[in-house]
């Protein structure tokens, strides 16, 4: 690092001694003869001090000088002083400003969030985004450790493709050369030829749905985590998803305290969610909607009230499963001794946030799967390739999504997922 540099989150490591550090000025206060700069660094954010009679008179008119968001590199001693939230402070000795910002537009006053979002780029800076932003990256980090410890591989499908997965009503179409393409919607039809090679295998990647919804939990583009295994049926399908989340919720709570803290996140709430989570089938989810005063019919899928009303039963996500066969994707595997219902499960997040997984065994018999292309109109010459796997050592094999958007919004207790991703692609937003 450059001569020397200090990051904010690494002070403890340097009591009592010189540091420097290039920073950002969050705020500062003044009362006289003594300056208070509240800094921040992307590591972290702590108050430095200035004190007009123990620095050189530069040094007093450089941080006079200093306006929200002016980047400079600052040199201080650290102390330790536990009435402050870092538990330290700087002394300043020096001060060099790169540059003096002027007429910042987010200021320390309310802002509506259609301004805010069209300073994104900007917004991001804020102690709270950048919470939201750090706790997204250790979920990430939780969520390849969890697969990586456990003989999975990560394997990356394409982004372009030649047809649907999750069906066609909301595709991105564009043209590749003089052919049609469509940006995916899931990775999940790779993934089963993937896990046909490599056994176990999961994907990270971004996906994308031409949705004209515009609800607190929809984004066009959002990042999804896709799991398939071979020889791994429903029911295990099913454990693995409920360690999974688990494991996501206490790496964050052991690793991202302080910005929980910031978020001023019910952390009680996320302590409970541990491995076993309750499982409801679609059939007794039906049944306590229609005894609730819901309006809705067996066949019907449920909506946001639906998921809402079922999910306040539970202080941990809630499993549904068996859901008609009629009402989910083509190549979900009938249960055999019911087959107007699928092997499937919906993982349903509590406190309101909804539908974080969906997931099923899939079907592994070459002449249903035929059945299902011909019912669902699908092009046997577009998926040659996918009809291939059940005919070259089919096995049972099971996979799912998770929606990593949805899951931030949870963990950090947000109102919408708009905040959960750095720049999202929201219905009638395309910038910054
Ligand atoms: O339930 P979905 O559509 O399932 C699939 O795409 C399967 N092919 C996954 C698989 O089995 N490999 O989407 C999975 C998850 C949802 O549970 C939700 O969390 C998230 O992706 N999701 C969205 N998140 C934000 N905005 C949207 N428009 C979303 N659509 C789905
Ligand atoms: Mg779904």
């Amino acid at each position: 690092m450059s001569r020397n540099l200090s990051m904010i989150r690494d002070v403890d490591q340097h009591r009592d001694s010189e540091v420097r550090i290039g920073c950002w000025l969050h705020n500062k206060r003044s009362s006289g003869k003594i300056q208070f700069l509240q800094l921040r660094d992307g590591s972290g954010f702590i108050q430095a001090v200035v004190v007009k009679s123990d620095v050189p008179e530069e040094v007093w008119e450089s941080a006079g000088k200093l306006t929200q968001e002016s980047s400079l590199y600052v040199t201080g001693n650290v102390r330790e002083d536990t009435r402050s939230k870092s538990g330290y402070e700087l002394t300043v000795t020096g001060i060099e400003i790169i540059q003096v910002s002027s007429d910042y537009p987010i200021t320390p006053k309310e802002h509506g969030v259609d301004y805010l979002m069209d300073h994104r780029h900007l917004w991001i800076r804020s102690p709270r985004q950048r919470a939201i932003l750090v706790i997204r990256a250790q979920i990430i980090r939780a969520i390849q450790q969890f697969f990586d410890e456990r003989g999975f591989h990560l394997v990356d499908p394409p982004i372009l493709t030649p047809s649907s997965c999750e069906g066609t009503t909301n595709l991105f179409h564009t043209k590749y050369f003089d052919e049609d393409a469509f940006l995916t919607q899931s990775g999940q039809l790779y993934m089963e030829a993937a896990a046909m090679a490599l056994g176990r295998v999961y994907s990270f990647g971004p996906t994308f749905r031409a949705e004209k919804s515009k609800t607190r939990r929809h984004l066009i583009e959002f990042w999804m985590i896709e799991p398939e295994m071979a020889f791994i049926t429903h029911e295990e399908n099913l454990e693995v998803q409920e360690q999974f989340v688990s494991h996501i919720i206490q790496s964050v709570l052991d690793n991202c305290g302080k910005e929980l803290e910031v978020l001023e996140r019910d952390t009680s709430k996320l302590k409970n969610i541990q491995a076993p989570f309750p499982r409801i089938t679609y059939d007794e989810a039906i049944s306590f909607l229609q005894k609730n005063g819901h309006e809705i019919e067996w066949g019907e899928d449920f909506g946001a009230p639906h998921e809402t009303a079922i999910a306040e039963n539970y202080d941990k996500p809630v499993f549904i499963t068996h859901y008609p066969t009629e009402i989910k994707a083509f190549y979900m595997k009938p249960d055999p001794n019911r087959p107007e219902v699928v092997l499937c499960a919906d993982m349903i997040a509590p406190e309101g946030y909804g539908e974080i997984i969906g997931g099923s065994q899939r079907i592994d018999d070459p002449v249903l799967m035929e059945e299902r292309f011909t019912e669902h109109e699908l092009s046997k010459e577009a998926y040659q390739w996918y009809l291939d796997l059940r005919k070259y050592g089919t096995v049972p094999h099971s996979g799912f999504g998770l929606g990593l958007e949805r899951t931030v919004a949870w963990i950090c207790g947000l109102d919408h997922v708009r905040e959960t991703i750095p720049f999202p692609r929201l219905l009638y937003r395309l910038y910054p």
